[in-house]
């Protein structure tokens, strides 16, 4: 099977994970208290990306997704710095270079200081704030992109952050410790702030997310009626046995991670940003290999997550999948079976327009710091020496066999 024309083969990656001492965020001033991993110099994206487009090129990707840190652009409330505009220009300069159509994502998780600082996600004029910033970044980067992706990952930044309290800001709501679905950092948990405040401040907080994403819709459009706007959500499939009880469960499950939030921002979604990684089968008796999140070994699960969001019949590409395999043993025929997963989506009529494998590299995998390893390409921490890993070529060998 052919995919359709211009569709977006290539990787992912995120401004905190991989640029390297984004010191003025939540996360780094987290670092600092010993709450999660450090992350310093990383793969020191911000000055070699040349370097890593170069080898995205020669992987045949014709598309790439990255993030652009919020505190580098608004390092205080209100104040916008022109020269990491400038540095984000000549990131888009170099990737149109090599004819590489790319996908910005506004925010990804780490929150400048002040905002942090100021109650984040929390206060009542967050939405404003965030509108603000995003119409900033699409005015001065607008010639150079067409595609924006609001937010990354709504659920799993309020959920990590407000009921698991694995994340910043470390808030835990008490019962969460019932439901374990990821491994997002657990030995960090205990420092978190325990109690029940937390799951009303997480549902505020999903609120003004929804609205935040909403009000720069509309700011991002007055600037421009042409650009493609999304939100990346994450989906967990949830399905089930043929029993009814877990058919149910599954039902509820999807709903309330899934169908909540996009209820309340598909209206003001061009397209979808679909990230996949894992499923829960309820009354599941099957034992599966294991990546090293310790995540199921299951790509097919994203046909039903992007059945899931056709749901809203907008155009969906898939802004992550991936795993963490440090030995490169099962990512390879992972890739395979996820793309034609992807294909079978299409031939039933799902509107997909890309895959972005996550991720382009190694990366600093939040609060598991350095160890998992993700990237198409290993990276060497100590030499900043970029090695692509054989499972790179297949999925390049794989662009080629669907092109065609
Ligand atoms: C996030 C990435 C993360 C990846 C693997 C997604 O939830 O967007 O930042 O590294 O999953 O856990």
């Amino acid at each position: 099977m052919k995919f359709p024309d211009h569709f977006w083969w290539g990787a992912a990656t995120a401004s905190y994970q991989v640029e390297g001492c984004n010191e003025n965020t939540d996360w780094a001033k987290a670092a600092k208290e010993g709450r999660v991993p450090l992350a310093g110099r990383l793969a020191d994206h911000y000055h070699r990306y040349e370097e890593d487009f170069d080898i995205a090129k020669k992987l045949g990707h014709n598309a790439h997704r990255f993030s652009i840190e919020w505190a580098r652009i608004e390092p205080q409330e209100g104040i916008f710095d022109e020269k990491e505009i400038e540095h984000y220009r000549k990131v888009l300069q170099a990737l149109k270079k090599r004819g590489i159509t790319p996908l910005v994502t506004l925010w990804h998780f780490t929150l400048p200081l002040w905002f942090s600082e100021s109650g984040g996600f929390e206060r009542k004029d967050a939405p404003v704030i965030f509108a603000r910033y995003c119409a900033f970044v699409v005015r001065e980067l607008g010639d150079l992109c067409e595609h924006y992706a609001t937010m990354n990952e709504p659920n799993v930044f309020g959920s990590n952050g407000w009921l698991r309290g694995s994340w910043p800001p470390f808030k835990r709501f008490a019962a969460t410790d019932l439901v374990s679905i990821t491994n997002s950092g657990r030995e960090y948990k205990s420092r978190a702030e325990k109690g029940i405040r937390p799951l009303f401040l997480y549902m505020r907080v999903m609120k003004n997310l929804a609205m935040a994403h909403n009000m720069a819709y509309d700011a991002i459009k007055e600037v421009d009626l042409q650009k493609d706007i999304s939100v990346v959500k994450h989906v967990i499939y949830f399905h089930a046995n043929r029993n009814p009880l877990n058919i149910a469960k599954a039902r509820i499950a999807n709903y309330t991670w899934t169908h909540i939030f996009m209820r309340r921002t598909h209206k003001k979604c061009d397209s979808i940003g679909l990230n996949y990684y894992f499923h829960k089968k309820f009354g599941d008796s099957a034992v599966y290999e294991k990546t090293d999140m310790d995540w199921d070994i299951y790509p097919e699960g994203i046909l039903g997550s992007l059945r899931l969001l056709w749901k809203y019949k907008k155009p969906i590409y898939v802004s992550e999948a991936g795993l963490a395999d440090r030995e490169d043993k099962y990512r390879a025929a992972y890739i395979q079976r996820q793309i034609e997963a992807i294909a079978q989506a299409i031939e039933d009529g799902v509107d997909v327009r890309g895959h972005m494998y996550w991720s382009l590299m190694d990366n600093y995998e939040w609060a598991l710091g350095i160890e998992k390893q993700f990237g198409l390409v290993k990276i060497n921490y100590e030499t900043l020496e970029r090695e692509i890993r054989p499972s790179a070529w297949v999925y390049k060998e794989l662009i080629e066999k669907y092109s065609q």
